[in-house]
């Protein structure tokens, strides 16, 4: 996941390859639930891990169901119906899904059984509405109150008397959740009766109801629909676990990677998304036909879609979208990449979720240039041909706004010259549903070797490069380069294999199949972990003299060039902006004096309780120094366009921030 600030996508070329989806946060937190209400326990596999999820589970061990890994899934021991805490204050984040039917299901477990609860989120989920839901359990005789503003929550669900055999009566027309929370729920209040819904108004986004019916199905709860009016819940239903049950991928998720395929992949090489396919229970899946009506070519398995580029420029769409809600705010930025206007209408339920979507979407799709006209329930987007321009793009921690925007950065294709980066602010708001989306968008996305940002930082040894650049990658969510791991691997790979220091040849061999895995900050030399050894004395000492070794230079090429990766690289070492990378788009000379390098790096032993002399290390350093600038092979020298630093009387925060000053210079966003 990127905890960064900012997220900035270089212009995008292509995409081919294979993505494997998280799992439906809406079967997720549905199954959650139904387990949690069932007797005996549930085996829930490919569970959605994300901050939805993690909050009903959260929830549901406060209320007493004991929740643990089994067979790589999550083992669920339900409350048989039975409430085992009387009080609880639960917390449930910005989660739609785990807000109304804990709400509901509580309301009704509080009235049947005693007991009171409060329900509370972010301050967004403070605004989003849930009065009809409270208005239909009222309307049976719960006691529900607010505990903030009327219509919205918190709230205390605090008994009250249930009247079984009285109809409930709910509005359809805001969101499709209340439905969802009263079916998932009311089964609890079957044990007089038959327990009769009915819906008010026109109810909207039916397929999601279509899932709630589907899964209470599986726990042996058989509804009866009378068309989409009349719900019956049997009398004396019984949540039944089924033992195992296996979620399938996120549908909306899915979307990004169609859109992808639909922008970005030919033919030959189509982007596959597996977790999802013809056989979907969720009705996002039809986005599948909303994005073939633009012009992708779509293969479908049951489980799998392989998506490539058909129409181009795409074709513009006038579509009623009520059937994909959340999907549908990724054809609002396919519709960028379009040959006319495209209008997506009777989305009014965009008003009510993480953000106002509609409002969201058009002053963002603004930013990046493009004609927007937005309506109560509706938006129409004008597409953009050469005229794209970099934004910043605000995205109200609403993780689809995030990733839907990400598909902007394949600007280039609809004509931009050159292409325009994207930048995502607080790329983090993703984990609501797809915490590696951006790391999964990268793994199949490709980019111009030459739009990849590199930032180098070069200086002598103990200037306190590489902490720089790894703060410096760490704040931009970058990839690392430590070139001088390379040397002191090779080093260390040679005192192991007893090579001598002159022997050129060999060691270039050596250097040349050095089997190294790159885990975070951690360091594997043919299997075992080194990142302590390599920083050993005589490990850098021998590395001085390899790196002098023009063959070892060039061994290593391949494998520091392979490090440009998207989104970016921050590469350390001697001369990273002088032959590695020269065209960096920043380059970093770092230096400190020479009593100062030695000053730290006198602190660094001591602190391991390595005895050392600053005199000796001063010296040695300076030797060190006249070594690397005096060889011939990629000398240590300030490439020209470097700028210089001098950290010496600056912490290391401040040097973070001097490099990330001037690197939001040289950006364009
Ligand atoms: O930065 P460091 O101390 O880990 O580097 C170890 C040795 O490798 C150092 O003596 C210089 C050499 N080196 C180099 O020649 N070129 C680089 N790009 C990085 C390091």
């Amino acid at each position: 996941m990127y905890a960064t600030e900012f997220l900035d996508l270089p212009p995008l070329q292509g995409a081919a390859g294979t993505v494997r989806l998280p799992g439906s946060k809406s079967i997720s937190n549905r199954l959650l639930l139904l387990a949690g209400l069932s007797e005996g326990r549930t085996v829930l596999h490919d569970l959605l891990d994300s901050d939805d999820t993690r909050v009903m589970i959260a929830a549901l061990r406060q209320l007493g169901c004991r929740i643990e890994p089994q067979d790589g899934g999550l083992c669920v021991t339900g409350l048989g119906g039975r409430l085992e805490v009387r009080q609880a204050q639960l917390f449930l984040g910005n989660a739609g899904t785990a807000m109304r039917p804990l709400c509901a299901a509580l309301a009704l477990l509080s009235g049947l059984q005693g007991g009171e609860f409060e329900v509370s989120g972010v301050a967004r989920m403070h605004e989003r509405p849930i009065g009809d839901l409270v208005d239909a359990l009222r309307g049976i005789g719960c006691r529900i109150d607010y505990l903030g503003n009327e219509g919205y929550p918190p709230l205390r669900l605090a008994g009250g008397q249930p009247r079984p055999g009285e109809p409930l009566r709910v509005r359809g027309d805001v969101s499709s959740q209340f439905l969802t929370a009263l079916l998932l729920a009311l089964p609890l209040m079957s044990e007089h009766g038959p327990v009769v819904i009915e819906v008010e108004g026109e109810l909207i986004s039916k397929p999601y109801i279509e899932i709630t019916l589907n899964l209470l199905r599986r726990f042996g709860i058989e509804v009866a629909r009378d068309e989409w009016r009349r719900f019956t819940i049997p009398a004396h239903s019984r949540y039944r676990s089924p033992g195992h049950v296996h979620v399938e991928g996120d549908a909306s998720s899915a979307s990004y990677f169609v859109a992808l395929g639909a922008i970005a992949a030919e033919a030959a090489r189509p982007v596959r998304i597996e977790g999802v396919g013809a056989e979907s229970i969720q009705g996002d899946i039809r986005f599948v036909e909303a994005a073939e009506a633009m012009g992708a070519v779509v293969r479908q398995g049951p489980n799998w879609l392989e998506v490539s580029r058909g129409a181009w420029p795409l074709r513009a769409l006038d579509l009623d979208c009520n059937h994909i809600p959340d999907a549908a705010m990724t054809l609002a930025v396919m519709a960028l990449y379009a040959d006319g206007p495209t209008r997506l209408r009777n989305i009014a339920s965009w008003r009510v979720k993480e953000t106002d979507r509609i409002a969201a979407m058009a002053t963002e799709l603004r930013k990046l240039g493009a004609h927007v006209i937005e309506g109560p329930d509706y938006i129409e987007v004008h597409p953009l041909a050469g005229d794209w321009r970099p934004a910043a793009i605000h995205t109200y921690d609403d993780h689809r706004v995030a990733m839907c925007f990400s598909l902007a950065a394949f600007n280039a294709l609809a004509g931009a010259r050159p292409g325009v980066p994207v930048r995502i602010l607080d790329p983090k708001c993703v984990a609501k549903t797809f915490p590696d989306y951006f790391e999964t968008l990268f793994s199949v996305a490709q980019a111009r070797t030459a739009d990849i940002p590199v930032i180098t930082i070069d200086g002598p040894t103990a200037s306190g490069k590489g902490t720089l650049a790894s703060e410096v990658a760490q704040a931009l969510g970058y990839h690392l380069l430590d070139s001088g791991a390379l040397y002191r691997a090779t080093a260390l790979a040679a005192l192991d294999a007893g090579i001598p220091a002159d022997d050129e040849a060999s060691l270039s061999r050596l250097a040349g199949r050095l089997a190294l895995r790159f885990d975070g900050q951690r360091i594997e030399l043919d299997g075992r972990d080194v990142t302590e050894t390599l920083r050993r004395e005589d490990v850098g000492l021998l590395a001085s003299r390899v790196s002098a070794l023009p063959g070892v230079r060039q061994a290593l090429l391949e494998l520091q060039l392979a490090f440009r990766r998207l989104p970016g690289l921050v590469a350390d070492g001697r001369d990273m902006g002088t032959v590695i990378f020269p065209d960096a788009r920043l380059k970093v000379f770092l230096t400190a004096s020479a009593a100062t390098r030695a000053e730290r790096r006198h602190k660094q032993l001591i602190s391991k309780g390595i005895p050392a002399s600053i005199d000796d290390l001063r010296q040695d350093l300076e030797a060190r120094d006249a070594r690397d600038r005096s060889r011939s092979a990629a000398p240590l020298v300030p490439a020209e366009d470097a700028v210089s630093l001098d950290n010496s009387s600056l912490s290391i925060e401040e040097s973070v921030q001097q490099v990330l000053a001037w690197w939001q210079q040289r950006r364009p966003v």
